[in-house]
Order: structure tokens, then C-alpha cells, then sequence
């Protein structure tokens, strides 16, 4: 086609990945082709413009490593990890949130009560939950991958000083489809601050770069679809603006004081009263 103008260079450059092979990749594609060239019609894209973001994204492409994916966080503040997370959330299950950087398969197995306090500094709490289907069915099958980050902010694979597989593990529920964890009260922590996502967009734009406390989790149960989430402290002073938009109602948790000296005795903490924090979790149907 060499007639190429405003009025067809839309669909002659979305037409040229009609040959990929996977019908989904296609649409994905074509799609993203389409949309591009109204983004640049509708904000009427300069040169300079346009040079500048193809530069933002070099600067996010030389930063990304292995350990580090600057590109997840450039999705995570514009909102687009929580697009796709809600997009994927059954309205009658608990809903997705964030999964982050800090996930790594291979936590240590435990059971219920889990004790996850070791040496960490910090509020001893427990978490204690149940994992149901849609109607209210205790799913005794279900899996939990829990992880966490320090009292100092940190997760322990980018703090030596924390021992490996600090505040992380995985369980199975119990009979009744109930788990405990007794661990310490998460803290808030800051999106890294040294690259290209803070430095020339999240900061200029005067926002800031703390994530409101969480507890993450994976739920899995046979025949059920897999719900990766988090679970927010009612308390923290973050909750309304978190950076990567993760907040959800039902994923926030508020700390209730629960007279129980068996679970503190087993946790270490003297007197007999505890703060727990209860949630139901509820996962769709394949
Ligand atoms: C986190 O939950 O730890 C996290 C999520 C998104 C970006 C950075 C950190
Ligand atoms: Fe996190």
C-alpha cells in the first residue's frame, strides 16, 4: 500500500498482523494497534512527544534486570496490574489484588497454626481465616502461599539481614477449611524510588510511593480458579492512596483483641490477649 494517510494507516497497520497464528495474540495485537493510533489522534502526538517515550521506556528497559522488572511497576502505578486483576475477580469471590515482585515459589510447608514470628521484630498478631466457595462451603482441600514483609519494610530477599524464607510459607487448611497464621503486623513499604517509574513520573505528578500494609496471598483449591490477593490493616494510614491501586472493601482486615492464652502462650506474647484478624475467603468455580 503505498497511498498511506490519516484516514487508513489505522486499519493498513492493524490489517499487516492478521497473518499471526494465534487467533488471541491477534486480537491482542490488533487491537493495541488501533488503540495507539487514537491515543496519538486524540492527544495530537509531536515528534518530541513521542521521542520522549520511547526514551522513558529505554530508561525502564535498562533498569530491568532478572531481580527487578521496572516494567511491572510502570503497569502497577498506571493502574493497569489492578485492571487485569479486577477484570479477572467472579463479583461473588473475593477479589484480586496486586501479586507484586516479591513472590518466589518454594516456601517452606507448614501447618496450621503456622508460627511465622522466628526473630522478627514487631507486633505479634494472628491471622486467621477461612477458605469457602461462593455459597459458603468450607473448601478443606484448599492451599495458602502466604508472604510478607519485615518490621523494618522489607522483604527478606532484599534484606540480608533477615534469614532466608523469613515471614513466608505455605499451608493446607484444615478439616474445616480454616487456616492460623501468628506472625507480626506488616508494615508500609515504599515502591523503589531509584528508577525511571518514580524519578520521572510517579513523583513529578506529586503522588506518593507507599503501599498501604499488606499480607499477601495465594489461594488455590482443586476445581476452583486460583485467587491471588491481598489483605489490607484497616488501621494504616496509606489505605486510600495506595500507589498500584490494590485496595479493595473486602480485602480490608481490621485487628479485633481476643482473649485466648493458649494462642498466646504458643506465640510468645505474655498476658492472654491477642489481635486477630478474621477474613473469609471465598473462590469462584472454574
Ligand atoms: C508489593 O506488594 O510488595 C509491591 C507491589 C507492587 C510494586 C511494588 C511492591
Ligand atoms: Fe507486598
Amino acid at each position: 500500500m503505498r497511498d498511506i494517510d490519516l484516514t487508513n494507516i489505522t486499519e493498513a497497520a492493524a490489517q499487516t498482523f492478521q497473518g499471526l497464528p494465534d487467533a488471541r495474540q491477534r486480537v491482542l495485537v490488533q487491537a493495541l494497534v488501533k488503540s495507539l493510533h487514537q491515543y496519538a489522534k486524540d492527544t495530537q502526538l509531536t515528534h518530541a512527544e513521542w521521542r520522549a517515550a520511547l526514551m522513558f521506556l529505554h530508561r525502564v528497559g535498562d533498569i530491568s534486570s532478572d531481580k527487578r522488572s521496572e516494567f511491572s511497576l510502570l503497569s502497577d502505578v498506571m493502574g493497569l496490574s489492578s485492571m487485569v486483576d479486577l477484570l479477572a475477580s467472579d463479583p461473588s469471590a473475593t477479589p484480586g489484588s496486586v501479586l507484586g515482585p516479591f513472590h518466589a515459589l518454594g516456601s517452606p510447608w507448614l501447618s496450621s497454626p503456622a508460627n511465622l514470628i522466628g526473630a522478627n521484630d514487631g507486633q505479634r498478631v494472628l491471622l486467621r481465616a477461612s477458605v469457602c466457595d461462593t455459597s459458603g462451603q468450607p473448601l478443606p482441600a484448599a492451599t495458602i502461599d502466604f508472604w510478607q514483609n519485615a518490621a523494618n519494610g522489607l522483604y527478606w530477599q532484599i534484606d540480608p539481614s533477615q534469614p532466608p524464607d523469613n515471614l513466608r510459607c505455605q499451608l493446607k487448611v484444615t478439616a474445616e477449611g480454616r487456616f492460623e497464621i501468628a506472625t507480626i503486623r506488616a508494615v508500609p513499604y515504599e515502591i523503589p524510588t531509584d528508577g525511571p517509574v518514580w524519578l520521572d513520573l510517579v513523583q513529578p505528578a506529586g503522588r506518593s510511593a507507599w503501599r498501604p500494609a499488606h499480607f499477601h496471598l495465594i489461594v488455590s483449591a482443586p476445581g476452583y480458579r486460583t485467587l491471588v490477593t491481598e489483605l489490607f490493616d484497616a488501621e494504616d494510614p496509606y489505605l486510600d492512596n495506595d500507589v498500584v491501586f490494590g485496595v479493595r472493601d473486602a480485602l480490608v482486615g481490621r485487628y479485633h483483641d481476643v482473649i485466648d492464652p493458649q494462642a498466646c502462650a504458643r506465640i510468645g506474647l505474655t498476658g492472654s490477649t491477642v489481635p486477630v484478624m478474621n477474613i473469609d475467603i471465598r473462590l469462584a468455580a472454574v
